[in-house]
């Protein structure tokens, strides 16, 4: 048998040079962005006693963890430090009773307050350890919305990926560390949690009921979900219920019912059976910042997926496919975030693909390419953000950092060894093993890379051609994948035309007809296109074609309810500097809070009107979310 060391040579010299002197001294590599000593402890449990009190708008309660150190033992004290951000702490009390000292650090942005306790035990020894407190004001993990935002009742909901939990709890805040949690959670109004139902409601203290949930797996913390309203519930499928407030139960139902168990069972035959038991999907209230999250057994959503006509529920299939990338095998920091979402968004296409068909995922995969191209041409620091391996360190914040390089350059790079391999036949076994062997673990990108690497021993070759350098270090644009554009060519077609016709002044020969066979997808593309392609025209030299493009394909375009054409709507609009739109472009920002929409609205606004941009944040500030806010003053410069 090999000793440890040689093992480690052997290994090293697997991946090719460039790539292997980038690789971290520690495997899994270290998680920058926690103040916490995760890598000294191990925790077997965690129990979260937590109530929610609308009035005071706060969580009160309890975290109590089963330990035990990995420290050495001839250590006197142990040391455990702990990350929160605007929390209070009550009390630390051992083992049951032993009342503890604790000290919370000065605050260091962006990671917020280290609490340290010290205490003395054996190396191994399993021990427990319960810390009581409470959320502030400040909290950036919760959004708190009164009856009037919502159809008449107080609500409140989480949202801690990727560094937010802190503000819920104390705890490990990173992606390195999993564990089974149990929660019991009272409040006034039904809760749903990232978890199972682990009994019927029982009856608290103040007119309380308390809800009790199982999470068996192990997770990460930032996995956690909690929201509490006025929920109820509907069946969309064997395994799956949708919860919302009432007033929209039946829309939600309607939009999901049937799909999502064919979705599952899509991903099932890629990957392997679902674990997690239930998948539900929780439709949050407006003010929800992201299209979705993967809180486990409970994803949560925005409002805007209610499309009225189905159109919008591929974020559902990323959301589930989540519980494979992401909540089974997890990035062990944000630096390696693509190991999430560029994985979810592989899965998510070959989801669709296996319900529409091989073009219908590659026009997603059009789509995601023209995003990112976009999200690269509008960024601050794209030397710093568009590479697909980030470098956080302490002082980045991972919410800044956010962009669509994760997902579309992790996407493409998956689809590229996809096809360098051999077609989704031939990478489909690796997929397996990839899943099956990281199952429950994090991981950094090396040990993607040597996994890859081991599983494909025999096609070295195939392998040392991919461009590593460019893949993983460097900014911009990756290579462009050949993507098959049958679904495109219709729509690249009709831009074309309007090209013309915008340059020629002639717009006869345009019908409402010529959308007439165009998917919601399509339509997407062809309004990118418009203002995207290499060949389109300065529309704010064309606003007349503008107006006559918008008036031709009124009923599509301009009539749509589907926020991802709404959006495109207003770009094209102000594009072409259509004045009366801006007006209409910041009422629609009263009406989401979808940051995927709300960011770039303000950026277009401001761009055409300053003073607007200005006086409309102003007025809806307040009714974003605390992260939503915060980054949108920064996109105006206001901070
Ligand atoms: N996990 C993300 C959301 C997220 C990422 C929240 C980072 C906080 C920090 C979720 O799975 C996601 O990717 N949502 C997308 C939808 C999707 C279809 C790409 C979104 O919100 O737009
Ligand atoms: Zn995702």
């Amino acid at each position: 048998m090999l000793s440890r060391s040689t093992k480690n040579l052997v290994r090293k010299m697997t991946l090719p040079s460039l790539v292997e002197s980038r690789r971290p001294t520690t495997s899994p590599d270290i998680d920058p962005s926690t103040l916490s000593n995760y890598q000294q402890f191990q925790i077997q449990k965690t129990t979260l006693n937590l109530e929610v009190s609308f009035d005071q708008r706060i969580i009160n309660g309890s975290v109590l963890y089963q330990l035990r150190s990995l420290q050495a033992q001839e250590e006197a004290t142990n040391r455990l430090c702990l990350d929160t951000s605007y929390l209070q702490i009550h009390n630390v009390t051992l083992g049951g009773s032993k009342n503890l000292q604790w000290e919370l650090k000065p605050r260091q942005e962006p990671l917020g307050s280290q609490l340290v306790l010290e205490y003395s035990k054996d190396k191994n020894e399993e021990h427990s350890l319960q810390i009581d407190f409470s959320t502030t004001e400040r909290c950036t993990a919760l959004q708190w919305l009164s009856g009037k935002q919502t159809s008449g009742k107080p609500y409140v909901f989480s949202q801690l990926e990727a560094i937010h939990a802190r503000s819920l709890f104390p705890c490990f805040d990173t992606p390195s560390v999993k564990s089974v949690i149990t929660a019991n959670i009272a409040s006034r109004y039904p809760v749903v949690f990232s978890g199972r139902i682990a009994a019927d409601p029982s009856d608290g203290q103040n007119g309380n009921k308390i809800y009790h949930f199982e999470q068996p797996v192990p997770i990460p913390f930032y996995l956690i979900g909690i929201a509490s309203g006025d929920l109820e519930s509907a069946p969309i499928g064997p395994r799956s219920s949708v919860y919302t407030e009432p007033f929209r139960l039946k829309d939600a139902q309607w939009e999901f019912d049937g799909d999502v168990e064919k979705f599952i069972q899509a991903a099932e035959k890629i990957v392997f059976p679902y674990e997690w038991g239930t998948y539900d999907v929780l439709i949050n209230v407006d003010s929800y910042p992201y299209g979705g999250m993967e809180s486990p057994n409970m994803t949560f959503a925005t409002p805007t997926l209610i499309a009225h006509d189905k159109s919008n529920i591929d974020v559902i299939a990323h959301e589930l496919a989540h519980s494979w990338s992401g909540n089974l095998v997890t990035n062990c920091s944000w630096n390696h975030f693509w190991l999430n979402e560029g994985w979810t968004v592989y899965l998510e296409r070959r989801i669709v693909g296996a319900l529409h068909g091989e073009p219908a995922r590659h026009l997603s995969a059009l789509i995601g390419w023209n995003d990112l191209s976009e999200s690269i041409n509008a960024m601050s620091d794209p030397e710093r953000f568009s590479k697909l391996l980030q470098d956080l360190g302490t002082k980045g914040d991972p919410d800044e950092a956010f962009s669509s390089v994760p997902y579309e350059k992790g996407f493409n790079l998956l689809f590229h060894l996809e096809n360098k391999l051999g077609g989704p036949e031939n990478f489909d076994p690796f997929v397996k093993h990839y899943f099956q062997k990281f199952a429950k673990q994090s991981l950094d990108t090396y040990q993607f890379l040597d996994t890859l690497y081991e599983f494909y021993q025999d096609k070295r070759e195939i392998l040392d051609s991919v461009d590593w350098e460019t893949w993983l270090y460097k900014p911009g644009m990756p290579p462009k994948p050949k993507f098959d554009t049958s679904l495109a060519d219709d729509v690249y077609e009709l831009a074309g035309k309007w090209f013309k016709a915008a340059q020629s002044g002639d717009y006869n020969g345009f019908t409402p007809d010529d959308l007439n066979k165009v998917s919601t997808v399509q339509l997407v593309l062809f309004l990118d296109t418009l203002v995207q392609s290499e060949n389109s025209v300065d529309w704010s030299k064309h606003a007349d074609a503008a107006r006559h493009l918008l008036e031709i394909y009124h009923e599509k375009v301009v009539n749509s309810q589907n926020a991802e054409i709404v959006f495109r709507k207003f770009r094209f609009q102000v594009e072409s500097r259509i004045e009366g739109s801006y007006k209409e472009l910041a009422q629609w920002l009263g009406t989401v809070g979808r940051m995927k929409f709300v960011r770039p609205g303000f950026r277009l606004l401001n761009k055409v009107d300053r003073p607007l941009a200005l006086e409309t944040f102003q007025e809806l500030k307040d009714t974003y979310h605390p992260i939503c806010k915060a980054l949108v003053k920064q996109d105006l410069g206001l901070s």
